[in-house]
């Protein structure tokens, strides 16, 4: 079913709700993604974010409400992980999205292997796809680092460069990044931040999710605010700077302190 109100967005939800037993932890969710736009998605622990972000990648099915992907209705009875990536929605999770022990080339294709008549792997397309990969999708510059390197050579923003890079070739029309900065140096940050970039030029969209305030609004086109399962502000970038977004969170938060304390 084509819905063109919603055929101009990567991804519209519409009413999301998710309950976890009697705790809801999500309510209310109505968010667009638009074609090619980064999306900062903020918000303190347990806001909802990572419930968010399973229920969109199929782990979850919501309680309620509605899926777009690029106009079309998600059957979410039947929606899973596999459907999830066949919509083109994928995620990159901090550590289990590169096996450890694995060389590059076979990482890039772990559950979509290219195969010769007879069900033999095509190493060498296999390769020379991981070499085009990491050279022109994400621009790869490690050194010394090929295809045929293993996976724990590489550094935490490095691995996330290559599962972004993963999934740019495997078409996803929206990535989703759930706090993939955790525990990487300042160096490795900035890696993973022109990582988003290729996203952005390769004209897909993406959620980002980071408790960093600079680095989301470096490269996001706009803030989107959760709090305690709710969106409570969705902002354009070009309407604000990092100082009075800054002051609104900070605002924001005691304003919901001192309403507690009533
Ligand atoms: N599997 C689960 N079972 C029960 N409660 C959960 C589960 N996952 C998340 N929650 C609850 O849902 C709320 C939102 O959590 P989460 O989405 O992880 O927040 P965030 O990622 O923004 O920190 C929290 O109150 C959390 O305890
Ligand atoms: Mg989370």
């Amino acid at each position: 079913m084509v819905d063109n109100t919603t055929e101009s967005y990567a991804l519209r939800m519409v009413n999301i709700e998710k309950y976890f037993g009697l705790v809801c932890a999500l309510r209310n969710i109505n968010l667009e993604v638009g074609r090619n736009e980064i999306i900062g998605l903020i918000g303190d622990n347990g806001a909802g974010k990572s419930t968010m972000v399973k229920i969109l990648t199929g782990v979850y099915p919501p309680t309620s409400g509605e899926l777009y992907v690029a106009g079309r209705k998600v059957d979410l009875r039947t929606y899973n992980v596999k459907k999830a990536h066949e919509h083109g929605i994928e995620t990159v999770y901090q550590d289990r999205s590169l096996g450890e022990k694995q060389v590059l080339w076979r990482n890039f294709f772990i559950g979509r292997e290219i195969t010769l008549p007879f069900g033999f792997l095509n190493v060498k397309k296999e390769k020379e796809i991981s070499s085009e990969i990491m050279v022109n999708t994400i621009g790869f510059r490690g050194k010394g680092i090929t295809v045929d390197s293993n996976v724990s050579l590489l550094s935490g923003g490095e691995r996330q460069g290559v599962a972004i890079g993963r999934a740019m070739y495997f078409q996803a029309e929206l990535i989703i990044l759930d706090e993939p900065t955790t525990a990487l140096s300042l160096k490795e940050v900035q890696k993973v931040i022109a990582f988003v970039q290729k996203i952005k030029e390769g004209g897909k969209s993406c959620i980002y999710i980071s408790h960093d305030i600079e680095d989301v609004y470096e490269i996001s086109d706009r803030f989107v605010i959760m709090d305690r399962g709710e969106i409570v502000a969705s902002i354009a970038k070009k309407d604000i700077t990092l100082k009075a977004l800054d002051e609104f969170l900070l605002e924001y938060s005691h304003g919901m302190k001192d309403k507690e304390e009533k």
